[in-house]
């Protein structure tokens, strides 16, 4: 599948949501703008703006609402990138260091919550006071996901926590896009509730594809480092499927209890599930996910925007990066 059979129609608009978020860093201090440049040239998938414009489009939203809420929506996610990083210690992202590889740890923080101010800014600048308050309230959610997967997460190992996690950290972003596009589009209450849960369904597939790359995928395309959640102690779906299969793995066993702390037993545990079927059973479900998303898009009208959602839907399952 090729990104740009969901880009296509939106290509345009795309660049006016990247003017919209570089104009973000014009009045801020010299260090912090090169910082914001660094990081909006870096580039990334642009996947939930793009979501956004599409929805809005086939409902027939106004232009200018759905650039606003893109480059919110894109700016807040840059944000939660920033402080990922730096609590995940990660050094590498979109193919570049990340800000906290270059960075110390208070200037990383402090130019994450710019982005945040600057992404609510951009939220208010829709005039829409349900939107904001939804923003607002998926910027908590967001935080008290990290927040849980930091203090009660780690080493757990189960579905019921890893969908609640999912959802918190990533699917309620696309959902609360997809969601947003159609509250300022004329379209109904029933139409409203089918885009919310075709965002909320492709962005749980999202994290679980996202899961998968952890183990299964190509270092370069990715951009990111690889292995790394279980040695964070974040037990993803693959290690989940594979934990029901060798329950008696010392590795598995050793979870719980902060075995995940220790480099080389992860490193081995890691070696052991991309080598099973664990994330291919991880892909089926990811699947699944994907098979609702489309089924919200049948009540609607054939469109071209309509089709680029059931493509959008579809490469997030075939996406190597
Ligand atoms: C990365 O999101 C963080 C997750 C929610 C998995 P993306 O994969 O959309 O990141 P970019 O913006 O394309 O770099
Ligand atoms: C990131 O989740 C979620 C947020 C953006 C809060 P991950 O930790 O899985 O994202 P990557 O893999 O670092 O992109
Ligand atoms: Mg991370
Ligand atoms: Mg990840």
């Amino acid at each position: 599948m090729n990104a740009v059979t969901f880009l296509s129609p939106v290509l345009e608009e795309i660049k006016l949501v990247e003017e919209r978020m570089r104009a973000q860093a014009d009045e801020s201090h010299p260090d912090l703008r090169a910082a914001l440049e660094h990081l909006l040239a870096a580039g990334g998938k642009r996947i939930r703006p793009t979501l956004g414009l599409l929805v809005g489009n086939m409902l027939g939203a106004p232009l200018e609402k759905l650039v606003t809420l893109g480059a919110a929506v894109e700016l807040l996610h840059t944000a939660t990138l920033v402080h990922d990083d730096l609590i995940d210690g990660s050094l590498l992202r979109r193919g570049m260091a990340t800000l906290n590889a270059r960075w110390s740890p208070p200037a990383t923080v402090l130019t994450g919550d710019y982005l945040f101010a600057r992404a609510a800014k951009l939220a208010a600048e829709t005039d829409h006071l349900p939107l904001m308050k939804l923003f607002s309230e998926t910027l908590a959610t967001i935080v008290n996901g990290e927040l849980t997967q930091m203090f009660t997460s780690r080493g757990l190992i189960s579905r019921d926590n890893y969908y609640k996690r999912i959802y918190a950290k990533t699917a309620s972003l696309f959902e609360m896009t997809s969601r947003a596009a159609a509250m300022v589009s004329p379209a109904n209450e029933e139409t409203i509730e089918s885009m919310r849960d075709f965002g909320y369904q492709i962005g749980v597939a999202f994290q679980i594809v996202d899961d998968i790359l952890d183990f299964n995928g190509d270092q370069n395309a990715v951009g990111k480092p690889l292995g790394s959640d279980l040695l964070n102690g974040l037990v993803t779906l693959p290690a989940i499927y594979y934990a029901e299969a060798n329950p008696t793995d010392a590795d598995v066993a050793s979870l719980p209890n902060g075995g995940w702390t220790n480099n080389d037993n992860m490193t081995r545990l890691v070696d052991n599930i991309r080598m099973s079927d664990a994330s291919k059973k991880a892909m089926l479900e990811a699947e699944q996910h994907i098979d609702r998303a489309l089924a919200c898009l049948d009540s609607m009208d054939s469109c071209v925007e309509c089709e680029a959602l059931e493509n959008l839907a579809k490469y997030i399952v075939d996406r190597k990066v």
